[in-house]
């Protein structure tokens, strides 16, 4: 799963409509010219300033015959159709040809002496890398070998299966979710070991192979073997979040928003159990009627509304000065526009998720016969729960608005939001994969951001404080529809660029630490 999102496009400009016909802004706009600057200016340069420790001391530089076989791997790869059908069901067949073609990719990572591999699970893999300094705290990368089903009927341009290229790109399930990151991990690792890299901090990698229905395999598996050995990670780096290009309207350049949450999530099953009746002597209520008007009180009375209390204020804050006005103003002052503007991201489903806990009502069974009134019916509620809510305060807010002891109420499954990881000057992990975004794409904005679906990540919350999803797929307009979803692609580009990006990640963790924050001349003009 990606956990992607395409926000508030189009609705910029019906924002921008209300707030002009708000007189408020101009007496405000004296008040928070100064927040606007600090602001921007914080965002601009954080350490990016600061004198870095140098370690980036191995530079990739791919020739036409890697380009050849890192392209062949990575087509091999999208080519095993490792699809995960259910949480019991997945292709074990093509999950063995799948570890027969990591062990041929890459001989140098299986080989090395700095490498330890195992298996987990059977089908799940975990790489240690052990670094010449034990005392710097070691890291973990996680992708995943599991891809949904696919099927060249739904209208494909070339066969889910088959990596062909077309215009620069390599079209198959996979090639976005989760393959490019998994490839381009061990490729970066395999180039590294054989230009004699050694890091000094120690790292993990791990490829779970049913992310895709839950990870309760492989990646709960990869948790426990490292649990076991006491094993403390300084973060975590997953997919989830990637490089936005011109998706996100009225933002000036790309923003890579880096994933420092995921909702939580709650699966609930209502359902109303009376005497069954002949149709010629019905009741005045059935189970069919007392069910539907619970589940319409659900759908008219969303979760409240809770835009600016949750990580995904920081998202806007740290993105306001890339936009004009007044959505520069307006972003930098969420403590007074929050709600003005969570009124606003409602209105669209794929914004709505960012401001409350969603509901949807997925599945609804009763009957068998036309004239028999059914003793049982029930129905499924999914709901995708806000950082700023648990799943407690959920459940108990279903039963309010419930509102009637005939609806019987279980919780299915469900786990409150992740904690939110950090993100400020001191954040590690943070500012690791800041830095090297930043070496790689100079223009794109870095901004932290929230996973509205849910990753293999979150297995991990005992061995970590951070979490982050991010991976530097480039998404331009319309491509979110491609995950999980028809065409999906990447370009041969930016899976050279995913490759760079995982070397120069590495070689950046074996900082002893963070810089310390140089503050630039305050200098308005
Ligand atoms: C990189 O090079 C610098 C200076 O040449 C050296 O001090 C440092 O130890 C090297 N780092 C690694 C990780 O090899
Ligand atoms: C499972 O994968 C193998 C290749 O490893 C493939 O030949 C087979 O068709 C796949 N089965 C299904 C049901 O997709
Ligand atoms: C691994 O495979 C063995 C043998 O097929 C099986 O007994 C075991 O349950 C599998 N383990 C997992 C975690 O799937
Ligand atoms: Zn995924």
């Amino acid at each position: 799963m990606f956990c992607f999102i395409v926000f508030f496009c189009g609705q910029l400009i019906l924002c921008l409509k209300i707030i002009i016909s708000s007189f408020l802004i101009a007496v405000l706009l004296l008040f928070t010219i100064a927040s606007i600057r600090t602001l921007s200016l914080d965002v601009n340069v954080g350490l990016q300033l600061a004198r870095w420790e140098k370690t980036n001391n191995i530079s990739l530089v791919i020739d036409h015959h890697q380009r050849e076989e890192l392209l062949a791997n990575f087509k091999e790869a999208i080519r095993i159709p490792t699809v995960s059908f259910s949480e019991k069901e997945s292709n074990t067949t093509a999950l063995r040809e799948f570890d027969r073609l990591l062990r041929k990719a890459f001989p140098t990572v299986f080989s090395s002496s700095l490498v330890r591999h195992e298996l987990v699970a059977n089908y799940s893999h975990l790489f240690s890398v052990q670094g010449s300094q034990p005392d710097l705290v070691p890291y973990l990368l996680l992708a995943h070998i599991d891809v949904v089903p696919a099927s060249e009927s739904d209208g494909w341009e070339a066969p889910p299966f088959s990596a062909k290229e077309i215009d620069g790109f390599i079209y198959g399930r996979g090639t976005i979710d989760d393959k490019s990151p998994l490839m381009g991990i061990l490729q970066a690792l395999e180039y590294l070991l054989i230009k004699g890299y050694a890091p000094r901090r120690g790292f993990y990698i791990g490829l779970g192979h049913d992310e895709e229905v839950s990870g309760y395999k492989g990646a709960m598996n990869i948790v426990r073997v490292l649990k076991q050995r006491s094993v403390q990670l300084s973060f975590v780096l997953d997919e989830g979040l990637a490089v936005l290009d011109g998706v996100i309207s009225g933002l000036e350049g790309p923003a890579a928003l880096i994933g420092i949450s995921e909702k939580g999530s709650a699966t609930v099953k209502l359902s109303v159990s009376m005497l069954p009746g002949h149709s010629s002597m019905p009741p005045s209520e059935s189970s069919i009627g007392i069910l539907a008007a619970a589940v319409k009180r659900l759908e008219e009375n969303p979760m409240p509304r809770l835009f600016g209390h949750g990580p995904e204020r920081g998202t806007f804050e740290h993105l306001a000065h890339k936009f004009g006005l007044p959505m520069k103003f307006i972003m930098s002052n969420l403590w007074l526009f929050a709600p003005l503007l969570g009124r606003v991201l409602e209105r669209k489903p794929d914004t709505n998720a960012f401001v409350r806990t969603t509901t949807a009502v997925t599945m609804f069974n009763a009957g068998v016969k036309v004239n028999i009134i059914p003793a049982l019916a029930e129905a499924y509620v999914n709901l995708r729960i806000h950082s700023a809510q648990s799943l407690q305060e959920v459940l108990d807010l279903i039963q309010s608005t419930v509102g009637d002891q005939r609806v019987k109420i279980e919780l299915v499954n469900g786990f409150d939001p992740l904690p939110v990881s950090s993100a400020d000057e001191k954040s590690f992990g943070f500012q690791i994969i800041k830095k090297t975004v930043l070496d790689i794409f100079p223009t794109v904005t870095v901004a932290p951001g929230i996973c509205i679906g849910n990753t293999d990540s979150r297995h991990f919350k005992d061995l970590t404080n951070d979490i982050y999803r991010f991976a530097p797929v480039w998404f331009k307009p319309g491509d979110a529809q491609r995950f999980h979803g028809i065409n999906e692609r990447i370009s041969k580009k930016n899976y050279e660029e995913l490759i760079e990006f995982y070397f120069s990640l590495i070689q950046n963790c074996d900082i002893q630490k963070l810089p310390e924050l140089v503050l630039p001349n305050l200098n308005y003009t």
